[in-house]
């Protein structure tokens, strides 16, 4: 079989999203809404061998890089073995990892020990009563995380923070100090409207734009041209304080999805070629009873030749699943 990495728009396509879980030890407002409790049910998710032997199917098509994500990827039992796992399969060229941060403190250096050198840490404010307001949980252990991963020797250490008016845009000049106290890149993100929430509204939505326009006045913003990562953001060196800043216009970029490079693979086995596109293709198939690697290679080759030329969040999208359930 002739495999292809390359969508019906051109675009390489190498870079897979895995969620773990659709479970969190927080509450964003943004991605989850209040007392929601529709976790899917244990026998639904996916154990590391199921999601290995998909690591292992793209990894014959090309892809080369790999996030692991969640929900919260570090309350699922045996994350550090499956990451060791991950990174020792062939092909597999870089691993990494969002989290909530909450965890490293007891986990960051078995992270490193297993092989993990790259990290993204949501971080969407400082002060402990802002950061709560967002995400129901206490900014002190990720703080102290994101000092443990510093100090051992991350190579690629982010922070992300999601903008939102009303809620933590006077946190703005915080996140850059602290960001470059530690030397670590800081990335502000458009708020999406990827949960069932509906907390994006004109309201609290608060376009890059402006951020760059506060950033100018500030500060001397000199854009960099390498892209950290490969991600969708924009980056600018702030001359001042001397910290990078990654600016991830999901709404207001028009450009954004031109050089979109990934698919994402959901904790019960969809995987989705769009964060903002309802279409998915069920992978379980191809796994249960057993394992078919045809199969899978089929699946996965149809989805991305379906994937679209960008998501539909500017048409009054209506998001069907959390975010947590399609990995954030
Ligand atoms: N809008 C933008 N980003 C989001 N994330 C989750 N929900 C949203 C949303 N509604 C991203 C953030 C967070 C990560 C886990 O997922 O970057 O830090
Ligand atoms: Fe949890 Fe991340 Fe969702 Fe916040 S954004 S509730 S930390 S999965």
């Amino acid at each position: 079989m002739n495999f292809n990495r390359t969508d019906s728009f051109g675009r390489t396509v190498d870079y897979l999203r895995i969620s773990i879980t659709d479970r969190c030890n927080e509450r964003c407002l943004y991605c989850l809404p209040e007392n929601y409790a529709d976790w899917l049910p244990r026998e639904e998710i996916l154990s590391y061998d199921e999601l290995l032997a998909i690591v292992r199917a793209t990894t014959a098509m090309g892809f080369k890089r790999f996030r692991v994500t969640g929900g919260e990827p570090l309350i699922r039992a045996g994350v550090v073995e499956f990451i060791r796992d991950l990174i020792a399969t062939p092909g597999v060229e870089s691993v990494s990892l969002t989290t909530n941060g909450t965890r490293l403190p007891q986990l960051a250096s078995a992270l490193f020990n297993a092989g993990l050198r790259r990290i993204n840490i949501s971080l969407d404010a400082l002060d402990p009563t802002v950061y709560r307001a967002i995400t129901n949980g206490a900014v002190r252990s990720v703080i102290h995380g994101i000092k443990l991963v510093k100090e051992l020797g991350f190579d690629s250490v982010k922070l992300n923070t999601v903008l939102m008016r009303g809620r933590n845009d006077g946190e703005i000049f915080r996140l850059l100090d602290f960001a470059a106290e530690h030397d670590i890149a800081i990335r502000f993100i458009e708020l999406m409207p990827v949960s069932l929430t509906e907390m994006l509204s004109e309201k609290n939505f608060f376009p890059i734009a402006e951020l760059l326009a506060q950033l100018r006045q500030a500060d001397d913003p000199q854009p960099l041209n390498e892209s950290f990562g490969f991600g969708p953001a924009k980056y600018f060196r702030l001359k001042k304080r001397g910290v990078t800043v990654g600016l991830i216009g999901a709404l207001s970029d028009l450009h954004f999805c031109e050089r979109c490079n990934k698919m994402r693979l959901t904790c019960d086995g969809k995987l989705r070629p769009c964060l903002g596109n309802h279409l998915e293709t069920d992978l379980k198939p191809a796994l249960r009873p057993q394992i078919e690697v045809a199969h899978l290679h089929e699946l996965i080759c149809e989805m991305l030749a379906q994937k679209p030329s960008e998501h539909l969040f500017r048409n009054n999208y209506q998001p069907q699943r959390v975010m947590t359930a399609i990995g954030g």
